[in-house]
């Protein structure tokens, strides 16, 4: 039951009258009251009635609508951050899938045997704005190391074969694996780059997973290269690191491979950098390894120094001391007169690979060349 007061306005006399509602409408009013006065005095009531809800409902609306749009407003640049985020990520997984899709792209890798002046060389490269290359992964060798001995000549391989697994689907995995790792341990790049020293060993099968890439195999005196093993005592498997006639002959066997490798697969997907002539003649020689690269050379590459913190360098690796510094001169020869000098004089036998990779064995204070005029600039600094 609804009952109000409503002001009969248009009757002749007005006065308050009781409205009631009910099932059956029904009011309690004077006699004196025409029915025209009723009618319009109920139409009238009936009419407020409906304003009166239409003005409470809009209102409750305007009124939530404003509350939602203040708690809105606030969080509005929020939510455009996180639609930001969300297209970002959009973004950046389309291109990391095709990044780590793609076994076409230009894949570099930098390696030769450790103490090689590797480290330099990738953080040199990673100095250009367009290479990334990041840590050591360790995996990719260990994962071409075990390739070989599930392909080597055991009767493992026929099995595979047979069962469909090698070697197509074989080397499809290993390529989409090696690419994975390093496309995502990596900031990224235009162009990505891999400093696994050992993965060199297998260049050829690596040029058959990745056709375009393109491989830079670090060279450097043996004996120089057993001299920071044995001093620094950088531990490698296989290798007794307190003998220096075990590294040298080592060194010979494991460069080997390397070097034929890059010879078969051509000089153009595969380039020989001498350590002393990067750091003698820094200049010519990263502009003839970016020529290699088909990447435009920027001076930026001749001061790694100033770039190497922007890509991360592994607390575990032993060079990460040394390629903080500008390049410098005083790791060519100091191996001279610290190695025993019977081993010295036996170094043509246990190192036979050296005369082949350009190297005097028998020189033991050897010149490798008279710095450039960059180098001779930042020694007189
Ligand atoms: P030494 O141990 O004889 O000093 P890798 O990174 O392949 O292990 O190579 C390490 C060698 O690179 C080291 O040899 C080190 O001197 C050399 N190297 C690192 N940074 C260098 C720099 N800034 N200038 C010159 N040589 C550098």
């Amino acid at each position: 039951m609804i009952s109000a007061t409503a002001k009969v306005m248009d009757c002749q006399n007005t006065r308050d009258i009781r409205v009631s509602t009910h099932r059956h409408f029904h009011l309690r009013i004077p006699r004196t009251y025409s029915t025209n006065c009723i009618h319009s005095t109920l139409h009238s009531f009936e009419m407020y009635t409906a304003y009166a809800v239409r003005i409470s409902l809009v209102i409750v609306g305007i009124f939530s609508v404003s509350v939602v749009f203040i708690a809105f407003s606030r969080h509005l640049e929020d939510i455009k951050g996180v639609k930001r985020y969300l297209r970002y990520r959009k973004d950046d997984d389309i291109m990391q899938k095709s990044a780590d899709d793609d076994v076409d792209q230009k894949l570099i890798f930098v390696g030769g045997m450790p103490r090689s002046g590797t480290t330099l060389m990738r953080k040199m490269l990673e100095s250009h704005m367009d290479i990334r290359c990041g840590p050591e992964t360790h995996v990719i060798p260990d994962m071409l190391r075990l390739e070989s001995e599930w392909t080597g000549p055991t009767h493992l391989m026929s099995k595979l074969v047979e069962a469909g697994v090698a070697p197509r689907p074989l080397d499809r995995a290993l390529a989409k694996f090696i690419l994975s790792i390093i496309v995502h341990h990596a900031p990224e790049a235009k162009y990505y780059c891999n400093k696994d020293p050992y993965a060199l060993g297998r260049i050829e099968y690596l040029h058959k997973l990745f056709p375009n890439i393109k491989i830079v195999l670090m060279i450097r005196d043996a004996r120089a290269i057993a001299h920071s093993i044995v001093t620094r005592k950088v531990s490698i498997a296989g290798y007794n690191i307190s003998d220096y006639r075990d590294v040298l002959f080592k060194w010979s066997e494991d460069i080997r491979p390397m070097y034929q490798g890059c010879l078969s697969v051509g000089s153009d997907v595969c380039l020989i950098v001498h350590y002393e002539q990067l750091v003698l003649r820094p200049v010519e020689n990263t502009k003839r390894l970016f020529e290699f690269l088909e990447i435009p050379w920027t001076p930026e590459v001749l001061h790694h120094e100033k770039h190497v913190n922007e890509t991360h360098l592994s607390s575990c690796e032993m060079s990460t001391d040394q390629v903080q510094r500008p390049l410098y001169l005083d790791a060519l020869t100091k191996w001279c007169d610290e190695i025993p000098k019977d081993v010295l004089r036996d170094v043509p036998y246990l190192a036979p690979m050296m005369r082949l990779l350009g190297y005097d064995p028998t020189d033991n204070h050897p010149s490798y060349g008279e710095p450039d005029d960059f180098v001779l600039g930042k020694l007189k600094l």
